[in-house]
């Protein structure tokens, strides 16, 4: 008897557990944007891999928010109608995160941020709804870094971008999104690491390029043709807008690395290759794989029903030939 039960035990021990159909929605705030397109691809790779290495199966819908809040605030509305079991939330806009996350929270659906920092009102507090909930957190990398490491990429340079001499460096900046921390700190602390290290610098233009490439060039070559020579280093806060400025700078003649420096953020693998070929100055690493692997690590230990932490970072790292 003793042994027959014994057997039924290591028999039970032995079955696979029940596997789990979990539901994931993943809201992306725009898909035409080259960054969050490796991003949201690399994200839903690592589901299909997971699904296909263990047990439970993660079935993945992504929507593309269209830069717009309305049709995202619908396509959550749709998500929790559908009875997502988790939600992985890129905001069009960090200021309407209170009432989105309000409404996943009210639907005991946890919720995963990415990308886009909500900030508290007072722009460098935390913000309350990731600190309050253990079914809400924040998967990103800190903006202030990719920022100081482009300062930083400048002042290594042999001129510290001083390119003529005359003991400044004349900038411009082609910002992305303004209601985005990314954007705000990346202007701020490129710049502020090359105060820090002392070097003078004047601003000859600061510029919304939303991101985008064809504004990016557009901002550029309006720069150069107002500035000319006197612009000596082209900062974007990302890879995209940079390939505008590159193809701008072309167009006007000049050489970076030359008579100009230019600086992106992301490294694309475009531009990773004008680093090499000394076509672009410099870029940071923005870890689409790291971060879209924690989004999907920190989803499933909230589908298993774990306490999230608030935050989870991923360095940047800094990129030059
Ligand atoms: C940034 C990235 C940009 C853009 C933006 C969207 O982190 O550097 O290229 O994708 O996110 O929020």
């Amino acid at each position: 008897m003793l042994f027959v039960l014994a057997l039924v035990f290591v028999l039970a021990c032995a079955l696979p557990a029940a596997a789990k159909d979990y539901k994931v929605g993943v809201a992306i705030y725009q898909f035409d944007d080259n960054f969050m397109t490796l991003y949201r691809n690399e994200l839903q790779s690592y589901f299909e891999e997971l699904s296909a290495a263990g047990e439970d199966n993660y079935n993945v819908t992504i929507v593309d928010g269209k830069n717009d809040m309305a049709e995202q605030s619908n396509q959550i509305d749709n998500f929790i109608t559908q009875g997502m079991d988790v939600i992985i939330l890129n905001l069009v806009q960090t200021s309407s995160a209170d009432a989105i996350i309000d409404k996943i929270v009210a639907n005991e659906i946890p919720v995963i941020l990415i990308n886009r920092e909500p900030m508290g009102t007072d722009g460098d507090e935390s913000y309350a709804g990731i600190l309050d909930n253990a079914t809400v957190c924040y998967v990103g990398a800190d903006a202030r870094q990719s920022g100081t490491f482009q300062g930083e990429i400048v002042a290594e340079l042999e001129n510290h971008g001083d390119i003529n001499g005359d003991g400044k460096i004349s900038y411009i900046m082609i910002e992305g999104d303004p209601e985005n921390i990314d954007a705000q700190y990346r202007t701020e602390f490129s710049i502020k690491a090359l105060v820090d290290a002392g070097y003078e610098v004047e601003c000859l233009d600061d510029q919304v390029g939303n991101w985008a490439q064809a504004k990016g060039q557009e901002l550029c070559a309006n720069a150069l043709s107002k500035y000319g020579d006197a612009v000596e280093v082209v900062f974007c806060n990302n890879d995209a807008m940079a390939l505008g400025a590159a193809a701008a700078i072309q167009a006007a003649g000049r050489k970076v690395g030359e008579d100009i420096y230019l600086l992106g953020v992301d490294a694309l693998a475009e531009c990773v290759e004008m680093v090499n070929n000394g076509e672009m100055t410099g870029t940071v690493l923005n870890d689409h794989v790291g971060q879209s692997h924690a989004a999907v690590d920190a989803a499933i230990a909230a589908l298993n029903g774990e306490e999230l932490q608030n935050y989870y970072w991923v360095d940047y790292v800094k990129v030059t030939k």
